[in-house]
């Protein structure tokens, strides 16, 4: 599957994975903003994403350990995921992630 990054400053950083989170394919892939400190066990927050709105359906919204989580971000959108709980296999192919600040 093809999903692309864009980052805060515009950065379009397109990725290809079959397997794993998204946060670990942003980590992997060197997308800035996105850092994953907890490792991806849904306490840090640092993997937020905005989900583009086109995909939104398909992707689903966030669990309510996850909603908690968001809830302590700032720049939280009605599209705001946690990256570390989307799995690759899960999302739609040609998925669009806006890193949020
Ligand atoms: Fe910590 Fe996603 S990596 S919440």
């Amino acid at each position: 599957k093809t999903i692309t990054f864009i980052t805060s400053d515009n950065d379009i950083i397109e990725t290809q994975a079959n397997f794993g989170s998204l946060m670990e394919l942003a980590v992997k892939n060197k997308v800035k903003g996105i850092d994953g400190d907890c490792g991806g066990v849904c306490s840090c927050a640092t993997c937020h994403v905005h989900v583009n709105q086109e995909f939104w359906n398909a992707v689903g919204g966030p669990s309510e350990l996850e909603s908690d989580m968001l809830e302590f971000d700032d720049n939280v959108s009605d599209y705001s995921r946690l990256s570390c709980q989307l799995k690759v296999s899960q999302v739609p192919d040609g998925l669009i992630l806006k890193v949020a600040k």
